[in-house]
């Protein structure tokens, strides 16, 4: 299938400089490179099922009932996955998943429609209970079809875990760590041994001096299919009482980091203008790109839009949301202030955008193994790898915040919305004003 074209247009968005309160590693023996990105999605699937590609593209679907639209996921799901749907999480399911459960709460589980993403079709599973979001991100899906659907790759799997040492004295700590490092990742290893097994494990380290006497070091960590919280949790605390012999100091937290900077996702589109009603339509996106590009305050609610498709594909595929717009806005403030995650120029006769952000996002592990409606969205996704997931998703962040300037520098968002909404409230005998 035809890939966008390449986008000489959009702003390249500079890679974030330490914010200030963010000392740079004043240490990083034998630094590797950021292993190459994964420049599409892998077609093995994550689990070996051969599952056929299906297409995304379903007009008419939100005319349709409930069980009209399940009966149409025929050719995408099992009889079986359509029950688990349907029946929603069982209160067995969920007493094991928490503590103290009373009952299950419920969200509406739709399908995002029309990605195509490095040429491959995806129905993107989203939970969430604001109206019009799946509208929303749909709509702009379609548009960016026009152009050969949205292009994308996201780094390998690396995760860093954090151990913070106090009271360290002497400044040679960075060399001694360096000198021990091969010791240090082997250890850590030793503690991940199935993670290792699977082709992941500690892959670097580096120390940084935050202030006087306070040293963290940093282990870089291949989690393969993982989100990889666990795995990192395991090897900071596996190396931590090494860690503080060799560098002299008293040990701290032993945790992971949510601004996974290793683990960058990316997404870009390229929009013909007509697709979009003309060259004014494309430019109010551009003014309103600007905008947040200026303006903290703008900003904000700019990446609020793109995290309304990214949370919604989290929430339903059983990813660690909080951990996703930690490291979301973690990530826009990186530069030392507030910034969008996606930006937007007219080049070539079309709109061109592109979203950068952190994605630690896994195909194993926590909800996927448990949530019988999480594995369904999974199917549903035909069993993406985890660095595909993660493109996908930010190509869902960067439709979601197209369809929101779009209609903000036209007819504004309150029509649309708030037509969705009044449906709600009188659906729910509410107050519709
Ligand atoms: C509402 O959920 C999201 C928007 O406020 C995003 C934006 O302003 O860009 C419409």
């Amino acid at each position: 299938m035809a890939q966008p074209a390449p986008r000489t247009g959009a702003t390249e968005k500079p890679s974030p400089k330490p914010a200030p309160g963010i000392p740079s590693p004043i240490a990083n023996p034998n630094p590797i490179p950021n292993p190459s990105p994964i420049a599409s999605p892998d077609p093995a699937p994550a689990n070996g099922t051969p599952y056929a590609p299906c297409t995304s593209r379903l007009p008419g679907f939100y005319r349709r009932t409930v069980e009209e639209r399940r009966a149409l996921l025929g050719d995408v799901l099992s009889a079986e996955a359509r029950a688990v749907i349907a029946a929603g999480l069982s209160i067995d399911v969920a007493d094991r998943m928490s503590e103290n459960v009373v009952g299950c709460h419920g969200l509406p589980l739709s399908l995002a429609l029309n990605f195509l993403v490095n040429g491959r079709d995806y129905l993107v599973p989203m939970a969430v209970e604001e109206p019009s979001v799946v509208a929303a991100a749909s709509r702009a899906a379609l548009f960016a079809r026009a152009g050969g659907g949205f292009a994308g790759d996201a780094d390998p799997p690396i995760m860093t875990a954090q151990v913070q040492l106090d009271d360290v004295v002497d400044a040679g700590a960075a060399a001694r760590v360096a000198e021990r490092r091969a010791e240090i990742l082997a250890l850590g290893d030793s503690a991940i041994p199935s993670m290792v097994a699977r082709g992941g494990g500690c892959r670097d380290l580096e120390v940084r001096v935050l202030e006087g006497g306070l040293v963290v070091v940093h282990i870089h960590v291949d989690v393969g299919e993982a989100m990889g919280a666990n795995v990192v949790d395991t090897v900071a605390e596996a190396t931590a009482p090494l860690l503080a012999e060799v560098v002299g100091g008293r040990m701290g937290l032993r945790i992971l980091t949510n601004l996974p900077l290793r683990r960058l996702a990316r997404a870009r589109v390229a929009i013909p203008v007509a697709t979009l009603g003309g060259v004014e339509a494309a430019e109010g996106v551009v003014r309103a790109s600007r905008f947040a590009e200026l303006d903290p305050m703008r900003a904000v609610t700019h990446n609020k839009g793109i995290m309304n498709g990214i949370d919604a594909a989290a929430v339903a595929l059983g990813q660690d949301w909080r951990a996703i717009e930690a490291g979301a806005h973690a990530y826009a403030a990186l530069g030392g202030s507030y910034r969008p995650l996606a930006t937007w120029r007219v080049a070539g006769g079309a709109l061109c955008g592109r979203i950068e952000l952190p994605l630690a996002v896994g195909t194993v592990g926590g909800a996927t193994r448990v949530h019988p409606g999480v594995r369904v969205a999974f199917e549903i996704m035909r069993a993406p790898r985890a660095g595909e997931l993660a493109i996908v998703m930010a190509a869902a962040g960067l439709a979601s915040n197209l369809a929101a300037l779009h209609a903000l520098a036209g007819e504004g968002i309150q029509r649309g919305h708030m037509r969705l909404h009044r449906r709600r409230c009188v659906e729910g005998g509410g107050d519709a004003r």
